[in-house]
This record gives C-alpha cells, structure tokens and sequence, in this order.
C-alpha cells in the first residue's frame, strides 16, 4: 500500500482553540505553528514558509511576492484570519493560481458592537470623564462641564455601507439617528433602504456629517481617503471614528484637525502603525479615543474566525469549495 504524502501547512501564530483543534485532527497534513501570541519575526517566516501548501496566517503578516517566491510552488492555499485582505498581495496571489480564504460575516456583528462602543466613548468623552473622577476634577456638577455630542437627531455618514457598515447603521438607528449618508464605490439602493440611507460623495458625506464611520476596505482607491481636506470639510463639531484600516486616514491630517479644534474628537480602532508608538501625538490629546485593533475581539468571535479559517484551508488543500473563498 502506497502512504499519500502529508500536506505542508504553517500557521504564522497560535489561533484559538477551535482552530488549532480542527488543524490537529487532519490526518492529511503535517501541521506546523509559530507557537507563541507574538508575531513570528519575517526571518523565521520566511524559513517556515518553504515548501508549505497550506499558510494560515494573520492581518499582521505581509504576504508579499518575496514570502510568495520564497515558499514556492508549493503553495496552493492562504488563509487569513481576518475579513481584510490588505496584508496580502492579490494580484501576485492571483497570478500563482493560489485559493484564498478569508473570514466574513462571522465577526461582522461584534466589529459593529466595538464601533457603536467606540463612537459613544468618543462623544461623550467617556475616557476623560473617567479621568477626571481619578484626578480630582469633578469638584461639583456645572452645567457645560464634560459635555459632548448625542446621537438624537443627528446625521451619521458611513464610509463603506458593506457587511459592518450596514451593522453600524442598524444599531445606531434606534439611537434617533435622523439622516444617514452613505459613500462607496456604487449606490446601494437595497442595502440603504433599510436606514433610508442617501449615497453621497465623499466630500459631501463629510461636510453633512455630525458622526462619521469609516467601515470601507482599504485599497488603493481607499489609502488616504480622509486626508486634510476630508477634515477642513467636516464640522467644527462632529466626530470621527475609524475601525476599518489605519491607512485608510492621513494621521497627520487627523493630529492637526483634532489640535486645531477643526473637527470635535475622534475615535480609532484601528492605526498605523500597529501598534501605535507610546509618544505618537495623537496619544497627547484628550479629544482622540485609540482602541488597540479589538474591533472582532469576543471569545466567541475569535473562535469561530479561528475554525473558520481553518475550514477554509483545509478545504482548499483538498480540492473542495471553501466556506469563505475570496473571489480573485
Ligand atoms: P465589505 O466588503 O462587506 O465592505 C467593504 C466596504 O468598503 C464596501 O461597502 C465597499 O463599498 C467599501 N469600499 C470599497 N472601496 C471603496 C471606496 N473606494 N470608497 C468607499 N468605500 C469603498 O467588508 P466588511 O464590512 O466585512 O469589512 C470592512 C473592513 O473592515 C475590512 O476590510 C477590514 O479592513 C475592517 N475590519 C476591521 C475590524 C477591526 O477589528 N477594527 C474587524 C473587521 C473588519 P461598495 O459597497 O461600494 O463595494
Ligand atoms: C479583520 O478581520 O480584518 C479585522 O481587522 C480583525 O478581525
């Protein structure tokens, strides 16, 4: 009897427990990890990587040509986990015949939960409240202390009306929300009727604005969409908050609109780099919310993203159709 040869597979971190466990019961592969929270240093990604058919890897790890060329032809499945795709190089990927996996819908409720979290800790300036209480500030009740902005009647612009776009709107529509605006890349006019939400350009969606929500991909099209002037736009008194990619924002443009009193506050989930140096600017002020990239992180999420992302490579180097393959 003739042994089938094991399938390489690596996985650039350890992943949680659904995951791994998926991955340790397949008799077809031999499975090797970057056992560690950490992330794995490129030198020894590039090591690990020969040779391997299946990578799992995370939103932290660039798959470039050179990680491509390095692991050879080999390599028929990526799977990432996480639902953006920026951190890979599609068109290399493509070129190479090589499957991708992804992780969509599973976590698009609890991303819209931390932005709903993250768009109200910045609004009503929860962080600097809480401050306060410790520091000694709150000496009594006064009538414009540690006021903010409130949702009632307001009008909320969603960058990318997608999955969690869509998810952001339906949990800030029992909020009062009264108008919501919406760019993209082409009207959506099924998706927006649920919130009667208008598409606008990017301009207008930022000068109409009181709250905005960047919840689109980041592509080429979207690199530096909020720049200085998407700020100079934006009211004196409305609120930004971002939990798609950091690079989606010009941070510099971002520091000064914040310093200047050019736009209220913002909120970020997300930034670049990652994670954001301890003495960045944008740390100094109070009207600027960072949240370390936690937009998915439930026990439960995480999980289901994990198994998934397993699924989806496992499948692939099987020659069966993924549970969530990227179409290139
Ligand atoms: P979707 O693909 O469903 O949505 C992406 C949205 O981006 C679409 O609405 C798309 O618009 C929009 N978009 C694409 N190009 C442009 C453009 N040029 N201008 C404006 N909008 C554009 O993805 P998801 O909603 O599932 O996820 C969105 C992103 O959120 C992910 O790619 C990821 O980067 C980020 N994310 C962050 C998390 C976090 O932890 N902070 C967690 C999960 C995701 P159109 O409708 O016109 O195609
Ligand atoms: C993603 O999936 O793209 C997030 O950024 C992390 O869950």
């Amino acid at each position: 009897m003739r042994l089938a040869r094991l399938m390489k597979v690596f996985v650039t971190r350890r992943i949680p427990p659904e995951g791994r466990a998926a991955l340790a019961q397949a008799a077809d592969c031999e499975v090797e990890e970057w056992d560690s929270d950490e992330p794995i240093p490129r030198k020894e990604l590039e090591r690990q990587v020969v040779g391997a058919h299946g990578l799992l890897c995370l939103l932290s790890d660039q798959v470039d040509k050179k990680l491509l060329d390095v692991a050879g032809a080999n390599l028929r499945v990526i799977s990432t986990l996480s639902v953006g795709v920026d951190h890979l190089a599609l068109d290399e990927i493509k070129k190479r015949g090589i499957r991708v996996g992804y992780t969509p819908d599973v976590l698009t409720d609890t991303t819209a939960e931390l932005a709903v979290s993250l768009l109200l800790t910045t609004c009503r300036r929860l962080p600097e409240a809480i401050e306060e209480v410790k520091n000694g500030g709150w000496t009594t009740w006064k009538p414009l202390w540690m006021c903010g902005y409130g949702l009632t009647q307001s009008t909320v612009g969603i960058v990318g009306l997608g999955r969690i776009g869509q998810a952001i709107a339906r949990r800030l529509k029992p909020f009062g929300v009264q108008r919501f605006l919406y760019s993209g890349r082409q009207p959506k006019p099924q998706e927006a009727a649920e919130f009667q939400a208008e598409f606008v350009s990017v301009p207008q969606l930022a000068a109409e604005s009181d709250f905005i929500v960047v919840a689109c991909s980041l592509t080429p099209a979207t690199k530096g969409l909020c720049n200085e002037d998407f700020f100079q736009k934006m009211k004196k008194t409305a609120v930004f908050v971002n939990i798609s990619r950091g690079d989606v924002v010009n941070q510099d443009a971002l520091y000064r609109a914040l310093a200047s009193g050019q736009i209220a506050a913002a909120g970020l989930d997300v930034t670049t780099p990652e994670p954001l140096p301890t003495n960045h600017p944008l740390l100094t002020l109070k009207n600027c919310v960072v949240l370390p990239h936690i937009g998915s992180a439930t026990y439960r999420t995480r999980n289901t993203m994990s198994l998934l992302a397993a699924n989806n490579l496992l499948a692939g180097l099987r020659g069966e159709p993924m549970p969530s393959e990227l179409k290139l």
